[in-house]
């Protein structure tokens, strides 16, 4: 019996490792992303390999371009935000880590995967049916909702007796829980559980205040080949090279900062603060490059399917035949995207300033305020308003004679 886990490295997975030998008395494989989370992996194989894991056992994978070019620019190829407004930075993470969890799993024989996540949250389900679309009879173990420990206090106990480091700010609570990758940084939890309460500033570690960003605007540009973004500046970058450039930018002018209240997926609002640096400049860059390349009805299309694609992402669902539906209508819409935007942060705030595409729609002889000489008659107009306005000038008579 081998089993498969998402290992951080950290102090909770490392308990995890742990508490699997012991329980299940089976071989841990573990498997450590790089999703661009900014830490050091290197510790994650050492820890590994102090708590009797095999070598041949430990799977640590550079992930960040498969993460950026087919998950996060798929999706915002969608303009996907949750609820108005969440950019989907852990959501969309999940559906990678079970998939390649899942292949080492058919690499090394193993029958069962393993994952941290708590059993009140979204991430549990993302995993689970990440797991279940990929490989339909694999034995899904989620220690947080079997073992016994009544408390973090237990946990720890059960840690020191194992004789598993625990960093000193670690004895007391942590302050709050964070999930990180190449495209944003969650913190929920502990000091931000009051949604009435101001995030204190040591939450953000991603990007300065807007109130400490340069008084003076940035401002450059960014090229799109087929609704993705490939050129900042001119230069070419790989997807993971450009969203860490994108990062910089945002961080650097404080931009990309949420405070929200969501609704998870399994019934409960929960208020997270998020940091989207570069997708948050993604976003509305490419919201520019559409308005000149995408025809009005594609581009209404796409904004109402947005918010269940969102959804989808959101609840779990990537693997999913509706979620590769809507993919596919979106990716089509994609195919002339393609065209420059110039881009201003300031302060907090990010502003297309300016876009040109070899396949823009736009005309300027059509919508100029001087004479046109092109195929637009201003006669046209009276009778398009006048049927328009029919049904309404019936209504407004019935009303006028009183119900
Ligand atoms: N609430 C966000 C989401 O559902 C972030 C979850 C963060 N996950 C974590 N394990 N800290 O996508
Ligand atoms: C967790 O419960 O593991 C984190 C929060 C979430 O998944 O929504």
């Amino acid at each position: 019996k081998k089993v498969v886990l998402a290992y951080s490295g950290g102090l909770d997975t490392s308990i995890i490792l742990k508490w699997l030998q012991e329980t299940y008395a089976c071989e841990v494989v573990t498997f450590t992303a790089d999703l661009g989370q900014g830490e050091e992996l290197g510790p994650a194989r050492e820890k590994a390999l102090l708590m009797g894991v095999k070598p041949e056992n430990i799977f640590i994978e550079d992930l960040r371009e498969e993460f950026v070019r087919d998950f996060v620019f798929p999706m915002f190829r969608a303009n996907a935000v949750y609820e108005g407004i969440y950019l989907l930075g852990t959501s969309i993470a999940r559906p990678l880590i079970a998939k390649t969890q899942i292949d080492i799993a058919r690499k090394v024989g193993a029958d069962a995967v393993c994952h941290g996540a708590t059993g009140k949250g979204n991430d549990q389900v993302r995993f689970e049916l990440g797991y279940y679309a990929l490989e339909p009879d694999i034995r899904v173990i989620a220690p947080w909702r079997e073992w016994s420990f009544a408390s973090r206090e237990a946990l720890l106990d059960f840690a020191e007796k194992h004789q598993i480091p625990i960093a000193k700010d670690k004895r007391g609570e942590a302050p709050f829980s964070v999930d990180a990758n190449l495209l944003h940084s969650s913190s929920e939890g502990k000091v931000l559980e009051d949604p009435s309460v101001e995030a204190p500033e040591f939450v953000y570690q991603r990007t300065i205040a807007p109130e400490d960003a340069p008084d003076k605007a940035q401002v450059f540009t960014m090229d799109f080949e087929g609704g993705d973004p490939v050129a900042i500046d001119g230069e070419r970058l790989s997807p993971a090279a450009l969203l860490t450039k994108l990062n910089q930018l945002g961080h650097d002018n404080g931009v990309g900062r949420l405070d929200l209240v969501e609704n998870r997926f399994v019934g409960m609002k929960s208020r997270g603060v998020y940091e989207t640096p570069g997708g948050t400049i993604l976003l509305a860059a490419h919201r520019g490059i559409e308005s000149i390349t995408l025809d009005r009805g594609a581009m209404h299309l796409k904004d109402e399917i947005m918010p269940r694609y969102a959804s989808l992402i959101y609840n779990g669902f990537w693997f999913s035949p509706e979620r590769e539906m809507l993919q596919a209508l979106i990716d089509k819409s994609q195919d002339l995207v393609t065209g420059q935007v110039r881009v201003k942060l300031y302060k907090g705030n990010v502003a297309v300033i300016g876009r040109t595409s070899p396949y823009s729609l736009y005309d300027q002889e059509l919508v100029t305020f001087e004479e046109g000489k092109v195929a637009y008659d201003h006669r046209d107009a009276a009778g398009f308003i006048k049927l328009n306005a029919l049904r309404l000038r019936v209504a407004a008579k019935r009303d006028r004679r009183g119900r």
